[in-house]
């Protein structure tokens, strides 16, 4: 659930289907982009395609190398997907300094559950009018964050249950995609996905990079622990002590199996161990990191189980 409130002040008047604009660069883009730990070599990779996308585009043509401008994250729920989206939009601007470029954000549930027929219209107005328009007006880069809902598999939808609106919504998106190409050689699409199976394989065919995105390995998980105590640590000074405990590599090997996310937040389930601790945080132990951990682990193992 979305709320007006969280509705920044350059937004006013956005077109339907947009969630939010800004101009980039924002160090709190760039913060974002430095908070998920991942191979740097896959971020490298990353930034480089977006970068290649803005050099190359408006000298080469299609014809010699075809690409879209479409990058897709795909990975389980809670890898940093849509956090490195952002990240990457504003390190790609800070690339191109002095460039001008902007980010829109892409509210894809305001458009499917668009009154039965207006799907597509919907679709097609947001690339054709609202995109294009943008594009024009400088370099843009785009996030579509759960693009399978636009983009939804038409193969796999039965016309009984899913509105052949919905598939004809994925049909405007690609011929959009296809136009905008052409068109606009300084615009970038960042799409993330956790479900790639319910893709269009025709969207998937039109991306530039498909990156998927890993849980986090032993280091990653360590950095992250450490990240979030240190971070803690900024307002309860006590809780640095637990980052140089013996025990402290123990907890972050215990995390191997959690996503990023489910590690920030087993980090304050250790904080709500008890009313005590959750009314004085530093009062945290080791120990309750390792219970904590532990029992995301156990109520992942479960959830998945009854899947
Ligand atoms: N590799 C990581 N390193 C550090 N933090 C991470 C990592 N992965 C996820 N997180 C943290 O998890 C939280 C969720 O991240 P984000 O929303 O970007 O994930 P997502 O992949 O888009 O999830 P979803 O698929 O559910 O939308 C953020 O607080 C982020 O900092
Ligand atoms: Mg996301």
């Amino acid at each position: 659930m979305r709320h007006a409130a969280a509705v920044q002040p350059e937004d006013q008047n956005l077109p339907k289907g947009f969630q939010r604009s800004r101009p980039l660069q924002d160090p709190k883009l760039g913060a974002l982009w430095e908070s998920i730990f991942l191979d740097e070599t896959l971020k490298s990779q990353l930034l480089s395609q977006a970068m290649l996308n803005f050099t190359l585009r408006s000298k080469v043509d299609r014809s010699v190398i075809p690409l879209h401008g479409v990058i897709l994250l795909v990975g389980p729920p809670g890898t940093g997907k849509t956090s490195l989206a952002r990240g990457l939009a504003h390190r790609t601007a800070e690339s191109f300094r002095g460039g001008n470029f902007r980010l829109l954000e892409v509210e894809p549930h305001a458009l499917t559950s668009s009154a039965m027929g207006k799907t597509q219209r919907a679709v097609s107005d947001l690339f054709s009018q609202s995109i294009a328009e943008a594009a024009a007006n400088g370099p843009t880069i785009v996030l579509l964050d759960e693009v399978e809902t636009l983009a939804a598999d038409r193969s796999k939808m039965s016309l009984e249950a899913n509105p052949i609106d919905i598939h004809r919504a994925t049909d405007a998106v690609l011929v959009q995609l296809d136009t905008l190409a052409d068109q606009h050689p300084n615009l970038l699409f960042i799409a993330t996905s956790n479900f790639p199976q319910a893709i269009d394989s025709a969207f998937t065919s039109r991306c530039d990079l498909v990156m998927q995105l890993p849980l986090p390995d032993r280091e990653a998980c360590s950095r992250i622990l450490k990240d979030c105590l240190t971070g803690l640590s900024r307002t309860y000074p006590a809780i640095s002590r637990l980052a140089g405990s013996a025990q402290f590599g123990g907890c972050a090997a215990e995390c191997v199996g959690l996503d990023g996310r489910a590690i920030r937040k087993m980090v304050a389930n250790a904080l709500a161990s008890s009313p005590q601790t959750a009314m004085n945080p530093e009062q945290v132990t080791i120990e309750d990191l390792f219970a904590a951990a532990r029992a995301a682990k156990l109520s992942r193992v479960q959830g998945d189980k009854h899947k």
